[in-house]
């Protein structure tokens, strides 16, 4: 972050000469609210505060807690980078508080930034987006709003879903209040969520085509401008930005599912996933990034984009689509207990009783996120098989471990649950005692860890399973580890196999 450097001179007087442009549409914005305190709200207000410093950014949300962490020196969200941007604007042009009616009321422009989970009950349970926040929050904006705004969707929805915005606020309102809706999808990573702001492959911005909505979409593309050239500012109708940003989910899921699927082949036949996947990356119509073979994705967007977009095709007579997308998520969930049985096949077929440490509880490095994490149904297939977990993540807290592998929807036991597991703080601590370690989430951190040392504490043999491909695995393996991982056979291995998992004969072939 640091190397990225201030506004130039030629930016800030850039910027003032666009102000000059647009203030003769009247569409200057001043004061921007930011409704949602989350993963996307949070650093992208923050980004935007610290490169546009004439313009106020208030963030605002109903949760009294995350504000509260907010304008304290433990943030609520772990990104690398975040902290010296709030440090430098917090109090400065950037806000936040609960105080939702006021920032609406002050704001020329208002981001919905509000979560839209899976519905998990009535029609599309399972399946559809709840919309009811971004509803809210239409609702709120229509009830005290005054002037003229511009209302960003910015929570990733389903296609049209603008529609229904702009039909509450125009259903709502006062005559001297008028609206612009605009869609423009975030494509932040967590982990990366700064430098992805601060250097994006592209910012996409839907606005309705009229002259009003081209001002709108003109207004919100000079704020993107101050800092992200305008060739990579891309404006599109509304439904196709919406489209959009499912889309790119989908196709980055899919190619997850991909190479998991090819690693599963290679564990079968011999092949390794990482040659394969390097061949394969290395033809440019293909590209090499998203390529890693791992026990499968998580997060709170990748799931849940996915049925989303399954969903509006099967209520749009699409079946053959929305089967499509879903097996992507089939082959996700495929290859957690895939990796979960292979654990539990290598240590002996059981690992009642047996004392397991997990390294990594995140659904990514360098997120303290936990939604839809992998380590999530690994620990709890391994619990179901009565293992006793020692769980070490270096950015998640206890009480949020505890929360998700007690949830009811994943444990049916979870006093059970809570007696088994032992959230640790030093690695070195965790693994004392235990057959194996699980590394569930790729933190670097992982990788320089004295395996030596931590091998001479733990039960013989000793298994490591490396569910992220980030160890060196022939050092472990000379170092007397049983070492496993994904789409990878270890021919020293080949004695612990079942019968049923040895290389098949290949008699197709001939
Ligand atoms: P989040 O759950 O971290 O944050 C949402 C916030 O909105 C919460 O703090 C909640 O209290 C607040 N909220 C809900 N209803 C409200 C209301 N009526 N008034 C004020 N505040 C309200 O969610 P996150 O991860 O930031 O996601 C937000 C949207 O962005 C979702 O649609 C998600 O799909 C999308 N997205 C998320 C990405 C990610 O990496 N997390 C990346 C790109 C898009």
């Amino acid at each position: 972050l640091h190397s990225v450097s201030p506004l130039s001179n030629t930016e800030l007087s850039g910027g003032v000469a666009l102000a000059a442009k647009y203030r003769k549409t009247n569409m200057v914005i001043k004061n921007i609210c930011c409704i949602g305190a989350g993963y996307v709200g949070g650093p992208t207000s923050c980004v935007i505060a610290w490169k546009c410093p004439n313009i106020n950014v208030h963030v605002v949300d109903i949760s009294e807690m995350r504000i509260k962490q907010w304008n304290s020196d433990k943030l609520p969200i772990y990104e690398p980078g975040l902290e010296d941007v709030v440090k430098e604007c917090r109090g400065r042009n950037l806000f936040f508080s609960n105080k939702v009616d006021e920032a609406i009321k002050e704001a020329d422009l208002i981001f919905i930034s509000v979560n839209t989970p899976t519905k998990t009950f009535g029609i599309g349970k399972g399946r559809a987006a709840d919309l009811k926040y971004v509803e809210s929050c239409a609702r709120k904006i229509a009830e005290v709003a005054e002037g003229h705004k511009i209302v960003v969707e910015k929570s990733t929805v389903p296609v049209r879903a603008a529609e229904s915005i702009i039909h509450i606020l125009s259903a709502n309102t006062r005559h001297d209040v008028s609206f612009q809706v605009l869609s423009n999808p975030e494509f932040l990573a967590e982990g990366t969520a700064i430098e992805n702001l601060l250097h994006p492959d592209r910012v996409l911005v839907g606005g309705e085509e009229s002259e009003e909505g081209e001002k709108a979409v003109e207004a919100l593309s000079w704020i993107y401008n101050h800092w992200v050239p305008k060739e990579k500012i891309i404006t599109t109708s509304t439904w196709s930005s919406e489209l959009s940003k499912l889309a790119s989910n989908a196709f980055l899921a899919q190619r997850v599912s991909s190479i998991n699927a090819i690693s599963a082949l290679c564990e079968a036949t011999g092949a390794d996933v990482s040659q394969v996947a390097s061949a394969v990356g290395q033809d440019s119509r293909i590209g090499s990034k998203f390529l890693q073979a791992s026990v499968g994705f998580g997060g709170s967007c990748f799931q849940k984009d996915l049925l989303n977009l399954a969903y509006i095709a099967e209520c749009l007579n699409l079946p053959q689509v929305a089967q499509y997308w879903l097996q992507v998520t089939d082959m996700n969930e495929y290859q957690r207990t895939r990796f979960s049985k292979r654990i539990v096949e290598c240590l002996f077929n059981t690992v009642t009783d047996k004392k397991i440490a997990v390294f990594g509880f995140a659904f990514k490095k360098d997120t303290g996120d936990t939604r839809e994490s992998p380590a999530i149904y690994v620990c709890s297939h391994l619990l179901e098989e009565g293992a006793s977990l020692n769980i070490y993540d270096p950015k998640v807290s206890e009480g949020q471990i505890i929360e998700d592998l007690t949830n009811t929807a994943v444990t049916d036991s979870p006093e059970r649950v809570t007696k088994l597991i032992n959230v640790q703080s030093d690695p070195y601590e965790a693994v004392k005692d235990t057959h194996a370690i699980v590394v569930l989430t790729e933190w670097d951190e992982f990788k320089n860890y004295d395996y030596k040392k931590m091998l001479s504490v733990m039960k013989k043999p000793a298994f490591i399973f490396d569910g992220r491909k980030i160890l060196d695995h022939e050092s472990l393996i000379k170092l007397g580890f049983h070492a496993e991982t994904i789409g990878k056979r270890f021919t020293r291995n080949a004695l612990h196999r079942s019968s049923g998992e040895s290389f098949p004969a290949f008699s197709w072939v001939m």
